[in-house]
């Protein structure tokens, strides 16, 4: 391979995994999850993980935004071998290159909505007035506009998770991982928050990873795939 071509490979795949293994291991007890999963994320793909209570999923996203390390294989982030990075290096990537939104929405319940959305600029060394600027306009994106300054506990639950997304997107990451974002939420607010994470990483071009057990959500994703028996497969859109 050219090198000019490992570039443009490198640019266009935004996550990579390889031959990845996990087992947890505490004291004598040994839980082994899966080993040997293969899986990459195009720029601007969106992808849904599907997979029964206990599958793995949640531990497959861990390892895929670095916030835990494989047993084997390896994860590159931005073309970044991510266990070949210092703590303080794979933070970094993560913060620039990755947003998460999490099933319980994960805001800091003494800061607002602003100071919530603002937090993965100030992480990245923004200027205050800038990432005040930036974070305002994604909570009016997500249709907060009108409660930047509540905190989490003065929001509704689709609140919440609206103001979780503009946080998990305020950085233009390469791609947002969520684990349930919308698990926690009625019917028609999971729905409505959904729709909002596609409209918004459509219009960024972000990518986004979505563990959900929703078909019907995941259906509207450009791939599927399932975790099922330690092994990922792809799900054919008529079989979703
Ligand atoms: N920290 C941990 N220590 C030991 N076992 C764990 C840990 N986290 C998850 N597990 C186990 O790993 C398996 C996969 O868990 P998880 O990734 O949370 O599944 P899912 O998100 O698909 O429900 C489960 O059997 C779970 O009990
Ligand atoms: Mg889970």
């Amino acid at each position: 391979m050219s090198e000019e071509t490992a570039v443009a490979q490198a640019d266009s795949t935004v996550i990579r995994a390889e031959a990845l293994g996990k087992t947890y291991a505490e004291g004598r007890m040994r839980t082994p999850v899966f080993d040997g999963l293969d899986f990459r994320v195009e720029a601007g793909e969106t992808v849904a993980i599907l997979g029964a209570s206990g599958a793995g999923k949640s531990t497959l996203l861990h390892l895929l935004g670095g916030l835990d390390t494989p047993t084997s294989g390896e994860v590159y982030v931005a073309g970044q071998k991510m266990s070949a990075l210092s703590d303080a290096a794979r933070g970094q990537l993560r913060n620039r290159a990755l947003g998460f939104v999490y099933q319980f929405h994960h805001l800091l319940p003494e800061f607002t909505a602003l100071e919530n959305a603002m937090l993965p600029l100030l992480l990245g060394g923004a200027a205050t007035d800038a990432a005040a600027a930036r974070a305002r306009e994604l909570l009016e994106a997500v249709g907060l506009g009108h409660r930047i300054e509540h905190k989490p506990g003065e929001l509704s639950g689709g609140e919440r998770q609206r103001a979780a997304v503009a946080r998990a997107l305020v950085n233009r990451p390469a791609c947002v991982l969520g684990d349930e974002p919308t698990g926690n939420l009625d019917e028609r607010t999971a729905g409505t928050v959904f729709e909002l994470m596609l409209e918004l990483n459509r219009a960024q071009r972000t990518s986004l990873v979505l563990v959900t057990h929703d078909r019907r959500l995941a259906r509207k994703l450009d791939r599927v795939v399932e975790l099922h028996e330690a092994r990922l497969r792809e799900v054919a859109p008529d079989q979703v």
